[in-house]
């Protein structure tokens, strides 16, 4: 794992976007994984930003979703589909045949979580996934006990998640749905390169555990110890728990030009 600390959310989130950048120049046709919630905003932002001012193409690219709640029509104001449709996908030039987002209304949800696997694995597999992490350590909608192996399938949400989501539900927490489906640990842990983005205060215990904490079901994001290529970009206060920052910055201070790719 390489930890990245930076002064703030739109630092990191420009490093990351930097790091998706150079990917795509290098790979006109690469695959994404893309996640949702309000931290990848900023990333999202910044790559509409480049695809405007600096020709960055999605015209080849292809996405792959993380995640989508059970019951939510894709229209729906709070549904993932909208979201991405809002903060990224109506702002580039991506087409609409190359993105992927789980169905949250299939009225077959083992079929389609087996046809979401295989339109990945068709698609050359993921060549860099977007992560962003839950306060209870989830990835995607990946809770805690789930399985290290688990692929795309149906998950029950835990009452943190649904009180921690229900600020995107006017605090309703009755809005939430319980249940979405998500690729599972094994899918994300198949993708190439994992840039996992954490910001703010909140996120800083789930941070040290993921980074510094043994490797366990109950904390998800920790099996990214075993990712041969996970690059986390924290803020400061992310950081604030982890007991080697300093060591990270030594290491990224140092870091040879020709590895300096965000
Ligand atoms: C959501 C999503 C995750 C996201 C996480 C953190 O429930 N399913 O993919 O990373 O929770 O959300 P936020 O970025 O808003 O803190």
């Amino acid at each position: 794992m390489e930890v990245i600390i930076k002064q703030n959310a739109e630092a990191g989130s420009h490093a990351a976007a930097a790091a998706v950048a150079r990917l795509i120049r290098e790979q006109p046709d690469a695959v994404l994984g893309l996640a949702t919630g309000s931290t990848p905003l900023i990333l999202y932002k910044e790559l509409i930003r480049m695809h405007r001012e600096e020709g960055l193409d999605f015209s080849r690219v292809t996405t792959f979703n993380l995640d989508e709640y059970v019951g939510l029509p894709a229209g729906h104001e709070q549904s993932y589909h909208r979201f991405m449709q809002e903060n990224f996908f109506c702002h580039i030039n991506i087409k609409p045949e190359n993105v992927h987002i789980p169905d949250g209304m299939t009225t077959d949800v083992p079929a389609f979580c087996a046809d979401y696997e295989q339109a990945i694995a068709e698609a050359g597999g993921i060549d860099l996934q977007v992560l962003g992490i839950g306060s209870d350590g989830h990835v995607g909608f990946n809770e805690p006990t789930s399985s290290f192996a688990s692929r795309t399938r149906i998950k029950t949400l835990t009452r943190q998640t649904v009180a921690d989501n229900a600020r995107f539900f006017n605090g309703d927490e009755s809005k939430v749905p319980h249940h979405c489906i998500t690729m599972g640990i094994g899918t994300i842990m198949d993708a190439r390169m994992v840039l996992m983005l954490a910001f703010g205060g909140n996120k800083a215990e789930a941070v040290a555990a993921m980074v510094e904490g043994p490797v366990a079901a109950v904390m998800p994001a920790s099996i990214l110890q075993h990712h041969p290529c996970a690059k986390v970009f924290v803020d400061e206060p992310a950081a604030e728990r982890l007991k080697l920052a300093d060591y990270y910055r030594w290491i990224y201070d140092n870091k040879p030009g020709w590895q300096k790719d965000c």
